[in-house]
């Protein structure tokens, strides 16, 4: 019954506001040293940590989350969200950096606007640790910490697959000779996970898409075509409902979708193009946030991948906190992110993907959220 209110309202006020409400705590940790059982090492140096928007729980997670652990380690936190507006992420860096942080964590809005920012913090000697999304262009990004973004774009695929029935449960394939009929999004041009993601995700479908397995009804198979500005779920919603009148009665199987914000976005334009909410196509996501795993729970969406934020803000915290104390950060990744001028030692998080079958186990179980948070 929820659900149908839930998604009913997010359709009425342009999506996005469900995911800004958050009603759970969206995997926050708690500060960890309130009594006094860890030793700070920050004696009050200041950290500043630069997040794009608060228009998804998952960015404000991150935020909570980086703040309250840095904060158990005796840093002073000065988290700013720039409302994903790139000007005022540039300026929230330099008041960062005139006001004497010592570190930068950035998750960026776009990732090759920020070299004349970065060129200041590189003249005052202020590491800077590129958050989620790598920072491109600029030499002056001394570590990155993420998840393995390739591999999220796989599982993407292959729990797209698992729903319709392609492969099964360990991976295989199955009987089905398609064809089924399938959609797909990309996330924003100016991230470059989106381009990991889509990668990731085409290495599976491209050759069931040879194969003649899948198909694309609409025809765009290009990233340029499936990209979706600043992952604004109106936008996906937009093009969503242009997909369907272009393609008529073609019923979909399936949609790729490569973050949950969109797929609330894809399911809205769906829902008003006909079909039923107990019928829709197989529609993956990302970040396991709490509307769209109500929506999985009632068999809306079919999946989402969850990356746990509590791990992505412990491994920058411990990259601040191993710099400022003269130490090398741990790294697991030294080939993969090359960012137009270095490659940048990186350490990269493995992501689950989730269904209705596990949910309870990977995001209850684990503590990111409380039951009731989902109902
Ligand atoms: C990406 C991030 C995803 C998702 C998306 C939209 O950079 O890796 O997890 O949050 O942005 O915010």
């Amino acid at each position: 019954m929820k659900k149908h209110r839930i998604l009913g309202a997010v359709a009425a006020a342009g999506v996005v506001a469900l995911l800004a409400t958050g009603c759970g705590r969206g995997g926050t940790a708690e500060p960890a040293a309130s009594d006094g059982a860890q030793e700070p090492g920050g004696s009050g140096q200041i950290v500043g940590v630069a997040m794009p928007t608060q228009q998804s729980e998952r960015w404000i997670a991150d935020g909570d989350n980086v703040r309250s652990q840095l904060e158990a380690l005796g840093y002073s936190v000065d988290l700013q969200y720039a409302n994903d507006d790139i000007p005022t992420q540039v300026s929230q860096i330099e008041n960062m950096i005139s006001s004497g942080a010592e570190a930068l964590i950035i998750a960026s809005i776009d990732g090759t606007t920020l070299t004349d920012v970065l060129a200041q913090a590189g003249d005052a000697g202020i590491p800077v640790i590129a958050y989620d999304r790598l920072i491109n262009g600029s030499p002056n990004v001394d570590y990155y910490t993420t998840f393995d973004n390739f591999q999220v774009g796989v599982q993407q695929a292959t729990s797209l697959l698992t729903g319709m029935g392609v492969v099964d449960e360990n991976g295989e394939r199955t009987d089905e000779a398609g064809p089924l009929n399938v959609e797909l999004f990309a996330g924003s041009p100016d991230d470059n996970n989106a381009t990991f993601f889509w990668d990731g995700a085409m290495s599976v479908l491209e050759p069931l898409i040879e194969e003649g397995v899948l198909e694309v009804p609409s025809g765009q198979t290009e990233f340029e075509q499936a990209a979706i500005l600043r992952w604004l779920p109106e936008t996906a919603q937009e093009r969503m409902e242009n997909i369907l009148t272009v393609i008529g009665d073609t019923e979909l199987d399936g949609v790729l979708s490569p973050y949950d914000g969109l797929s609330i976005g894809i399911i809205s334009a769906l829902t008003s193009g006909g079909y039923s909410t107990d019928a829709l196509p197989v529609i993956t996501g990302q970040d396991a946030e709490v509307g769209s795993v109500q929506s999985i729970i009632a068999g809306e969406q079919y999946s989402t991948i969850f990356k746990d934020t509590r791990l992505l803000a412990e491994q920058a915290v411990a990259m601040v906190d191993s710099i400022l104390n003269g130490e090398e950060p741990e790294v697991n990744d030294t080939e993969t992110y090359d960012n137009g001028d270095h490659i940048v030692p990186s350490y990269l998080l493995e992501s689950t993907i989730v269904t209705v079958d596990n949910y309870e186990e990977v995001l209850i179980d684990s503590e990111y959220y409380e039951e009731s948070d989902l109902s």
